[in-house]
Formats: C-alpha cells, sequence, structure tokens
C-alpha cells in the first residue's frame, strides 16, 4: 500500500493544484491532500474552509481524503504511514524553492519527495497571485472552481470593508 502525502496551504485551491492531486491519484494508491493549519500564518480562508473547498473539488476520487495537519510534514507522514510527498513544479524557481525542503524532509524521516511538473497550462497560476488579480477585479474564474469564486470574491470584499 503506497501512502502520499499532498501538502499545502490551498489559500484558496486552485485548478492547478486539483490537477497536481488527480495525477498523484493514478500514481499511488492512497493520495492524503494535507492543509496546513498552522495558527501562526495568516490566511483569507479558515482550516475548515479550505478542507472544504478541497473535499468539493476532490469528491469524486475515491482514493484521495483530506486532512488538516501541524507541525512538521514528515511528523505528520510518520502518524499516517506515507512513504512519500507529492509536489507540483510550475518552474525552476519552485525547484529552486522545494529542492532543500525535499533534501531536508528525506534527512529528517527518510520521507521521499517526487516532483510532478505542472500542466502548462497552469504555469502561472497560485493562490497568492489569485488573490490578488481577485482583490484589483481581475478575472480568475478559468482558474479556480466555480464553488471558490463567490466566496473568494465576498471575502476579499469583506477585508476590504473592514480596512
Ligand atoms: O502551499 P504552501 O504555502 O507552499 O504550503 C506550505 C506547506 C504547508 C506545505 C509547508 O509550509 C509545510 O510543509 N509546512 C510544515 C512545516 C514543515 O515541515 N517545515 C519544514 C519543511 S523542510
Amino acid at each position: 500500500m503506497l501512502r502520499a502525502v499532498c501538502p499545502g496551504s490551498f489559500d484558496p485551491v486552485t485548478h492547478g493544484h486539483l490537477d497536481i492531486v488527480r495525477r498523484a491519484a493514478g500514481l499511488f494508491d492512497e493520495v492524503v491532500v494535507a492543509v496546513g493549519v498552522n495558527v501562526s500564518k495568516s490566511r483569507l480562508f479558515t482550516a475548515e474552509e479550505r478542507l472544504a473547498m478541497l473535499e468539493q473539488g476532490l469528491a469524486d476520487l475515491a482514493n484521495v481524503r483530506v486532512e488538516g495537519f501541524t507541525g512538521l510534514i514528515t511528523a505528520y507522514c510518520r502518524e499516517i504511514d506515507a512513504g512519500a510527498i507529492v509536489k507540483g513544479l510550475r518552474s525552476s524557481s519552485d525547484f529552486d524553492y522545494e529542492l532543500p525542503m525535499a533534501q531536508m524532509n528525506t534527512h529528517l524521516t527518510g520521507v521521499e519527495t517526487v516532483f510532478v511538473p505542472a500542466d502548462p497550462q497552469f504555469n502561472f497560476v497560485s493562490s497568492s497571485l489569485v488573490k490578488e488579480v481577485a482583490s484589483y477585479g481581475g478575472d480568475v474564474s478559468a482558474l479556480v472552481p466555480d464553488f471558490v469564486l463567490g466566496p473568494l470574491t465576498d471575502r476579499l470584499a469583506a477585508r476590504r470593508a473592514s480596512g
């Protein structure tokens, strides 16, 4: 039984994330999408909202489940007996950022990281750019699932209103 973890903040989930998880689900027996819920970081969406959006986007995949985690990803992988971490790579800068983390994680517990190249149509897509563009009224409807669009617009408007 090969279990892999796809970790991230998913604030919010994009089509790029969903594509990587779907492809990981074809490579491993089970994929656990692990949502970082460390309280120190400020997020647009709560952990519960991010989990619910992922669950909606991945509901058709029988071998995928969504969980929250805190602390080190290596400790979480041990806890759930996952032998691999899956990360999507959009660019060489993603690789430069991810490589030391992958090596550190292998150093810590032996867990391997598997890099999956992003579908080129999603190369420019990140949660942070989606939020920035949407906050100025830009059209991000092709970049996130429909069920993310409404909450995204509403939350950004609420944030604007509260200063
Ligand atoms: O989507 P993000 O923000 O790039 O996801 C970041 C996440 C949650 C994957 C990353 O911050 C993480 O793995 N955090 C857990 C803490 C940890 O293990 N840090 C050491 C990495 S070598």
